[in-house]
């Protein structure tokens, strides 16, 4: 069935197509692919995950999708990024597919509705129905383009969004916000980090805070953020966003586009830094696994490198909406005959 939807979605401009996903499913007709499967539940972050299998960022931009992905499968939902005003992005077209490698290219620059219908959107969701304020959504904040003091916005994020977060994800790792990425720099990054956490502490609900990475940081670089991540205190990693290299067997046109790489060829780079993670923090700080995950040998490759949940954003438009189930069917399968 998604297979003739799918056809149709990719006649049409890659961000066309979305529009028409995320009006589809904010009808609320979708069929649910929900299931339970008592072996994959986990406890992190305080909260009991039902599986492991997360919505990545960027998919439900500004949180009007909740109940349709979690009816989907997924376990729990990151929404946004966020950023503090309304903002437009880059000039369009900025999605790119490339059929043949199972990728995409975006360079976005985090358009969405700002904080104040964010909010709105999320009080709703929390609001929704009984069991909705139970469901795990985590809110993936940034800064506006012209914030020349980003610290500055992510406190307000917190602030505001702390009442109805589940969890919070820094994203100081898109390549498409012009000086976002040199946040990850050891000398910023200290600093930084320790005003997000006061923030956060100071807060009725303390939230856990997560940082997200990109898959472009230097072994070097890996070392010191490590480092420092651990030794600020904060709960968690998720690892990764896109990457700006552009490995060999892509389409030469789709290659040149400039933005994030991400899908299938994404997958091996960020397990890799996956794994390196995980050793480096010797396995105390939980790590969220994301880039490539298209079916289940990816998500045990990404679990066996040290993640402990999962998310996944580019397998959806190949592989369609009946993934997040499929996956959790394969790891249930593997876990049982393993047991
Ligand atoms: C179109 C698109 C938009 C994205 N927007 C965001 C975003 O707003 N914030 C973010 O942290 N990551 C964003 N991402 C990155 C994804 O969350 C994820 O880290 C990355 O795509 C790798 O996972 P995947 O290969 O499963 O897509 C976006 C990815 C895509 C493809």
């Amino acid at each position: 069935m998604y297979k003739i939807a799918q056809k149709a979605l990719f006649l049409m401009d890659a961000e066309m197509a979305h529009g028409v996903g995320i009006k589809a499913l904010k009808t609320g007709l979708y069929p649910p692919h929900r299931q339970k499967f008592s072996s994959l539940k986990r406890s992190l972050f305080g909260f009991e995950f039902p599986n492991p299998v997360g919505l990545a960022a960027g998919f439900d931009k500004n949180a009007e999708v909740i109940p349709a992905m979690l009816n989907m499968g997924f376990g729990f939902v990151e929404v946004g990024t966020v950023t503090p005003k309304p903002q437009s992005g880059n000039p369009k077209p900025r999605i790119f597919r490339d059929i043949g490698s199972k990728a995409l290219i975006n360079r976005l620059g985090f358009p969405n509705v700002g904080l104040e219908s964010f909010k709105k959107n999320l009080e709703a969701f929390r609001h929704w129905e009984e069991h909705a304020h139970e469901a795990i959504v985590g809110v993936n904040i940034g800064m506006n383009k012209d914030q020349s003091d980003p610290v500055e916005d992510y406190k307000l994020l917190i602030r505001e969004l702390s009442d109805h977060a589940s969890y919070l994800a820094v994203n100081i790792s898109s390549p498409n916000t012009p000086g976002l990425r040199d946040l990850q720099k050891k000398e910023a990054l200290a600093p930084f980090l320790d005003e997000l956490l006061k923030e956060r502490d100071a807060q009725d609900y303390h939230r856990p805070l997560l940082l997200k990475l990109s898959s472009d940081l230097t072994e070097a670089e890996q070392e010191e953020v490590a480092k420092v991540v651990m030794k600020a205190g904060i709960d968690g990693l998720i690892l990764t966003n896109t990457t700006c290299e552009r490995p060999a067997g892509l389409d030469e046109k789709f290659s040149r586009e400039t933005g994030g790489l991400s899908g299938q060829p994404l997958a091996a780079k960020s397990t890799d830094m996956i794994r390196n993670f995980a050793q480096l923090t010797g396995g105390k700080l939980p790590i969220i696994g994301v880039g490539g995950v298209a079916s289940v040998k990816d998500a045990q490759d990404k679990l066996e490198a040290g993640a402990s949940l999962l998310q996944l954003y580019t397998g959806l438009v190949y592989e369609g909406p009946g993934l997040p189930n499929r996956i959790c069917k394969g790891l249930d399968v593997a876990k049982r005959n393993a047991a």
